[in-house]
């Protein structure tokens, strides 16, 4: 029997943790994959995609800058990743292509199994409306939160965000809006940065007033390009928590996809974090 081929397309790629996390997933789930990375040139994922599948590869990640030019390719796109407007997990079967986004389940999975917080009845904040939060708003609603209020420095593509999920909100009970970022003064219980803002050491565009004490604060980034936020919100009395969770959550997610297994994210979680420590 061959050994199944997977990879993650991004450019960069180097510096990518999915093939780490996903060869842990196979060996603990018995599983026979070979998980490589993939640095593809900007104008050229179409085309890697299609080599990829002519060497017989059976399903990709999908990361920077390449998520949205991902969901054009797929015969089956799930109605989560066509909200998103974008894919992380494609699959391979045969002629067709099944297309899923498990960012925001990653992130709904992580805040409820490894940080502990129930979503529900919770008031949310997210800052930022550009890829990252457009992968994760539907699943987060999904986990009925009493109200999301999404705020971005540009407020009209917070807008056209709330305005394209506003009838599964509907459908969930959860309120949602997205004021001018200036205009946030309410206190959340969870507060999610889906912002570039640390990367760039632009300072959290949100005062601290926005975290009720002991909230949860989480960066969707991990590593230097999420401390700054990190800082901030354990400076403020908040709950602190990068995106390395959501990272192996959307992974096993993937893998569940793939495999039809779902590996033991948590212990690969914890395991990451050591040898990042
Ligand atoms: P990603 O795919 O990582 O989400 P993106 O689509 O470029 O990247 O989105 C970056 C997000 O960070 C946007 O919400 C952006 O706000 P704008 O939509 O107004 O551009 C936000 N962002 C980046 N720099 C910022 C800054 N200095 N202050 C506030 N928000 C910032």
């Amino acid at each position: 029997m061959t050994t199944d081929l997977y990879c993650v397309m991004g450019n960069p790629v180097e510096h990518s943790k999915s093939p780490w996390i996903h060869a842990r997933f196979a060996q603990l789930t018995g599983q026979d994959l070979q998980y490589v990375k993939r640095l593809i040139p900007l104008d050229g994922f179409r085309k890697s995609v299609q080599a990829f599948r002519a060497e017989g590869g059976k399903g990709c990640n999908v990361t920077v800058p390449f998520k949205f030019e991902a969901a054009p390719l797929a015969t089956q796109l799930t109605p989560r990743a066509e909200l998103a407007g974008a894919c992380n997990t494609l699959r391979f079967d045969g002629d067709e292509v099944f297309a899923d986004n498990t960012d925001g389940v990653g992130l709904a999975n992580d805040i409820a199994r490894n940080a502990g917080v129930a979503l529900a009845g919770r008031d949310v904040l997210l800052i930022g409306a550009g890829g990252a939060a457009s992968g994760v708003l539907g699943p987060l609603i999904e986990a009925k939160p009493r109200r999301i209020v999404v705020a971005n420095r540009t407020q009209a593509k917070a807008g056209v965000l709330i305005e394209r999920h506003s009838a599964l909100a509907a459908r969930h009970g959860v309120r949602l809006e997205a004021p001018e970022l200036h205009e946030v003064r309410d206190a959340f219980d969870v507060v999610i940065n889906a912002t570039t803002t640390s990367m760039s050491g632009a300072g959290v565009p949100v005062p601290p007033g926005v975290l009720k004490p002991g909230a949860l604060a989480c960066d969707m980034m991990y590593g230097p390009a999420a401390q700054g936020f990190l800082d901030w919100a354990r400076q403020h009395g908040a709950v602190a928590r990068d995106g390395l969770g959501m990272l192996v959550e959307q992974a096993a997610e993937a893998f569940l996809i793939w495999r039809g297994v779902r590996p033991p994210s948590a212990q690969v979680l914890a395991e990451l974090r050591a040898t990042l420590a």
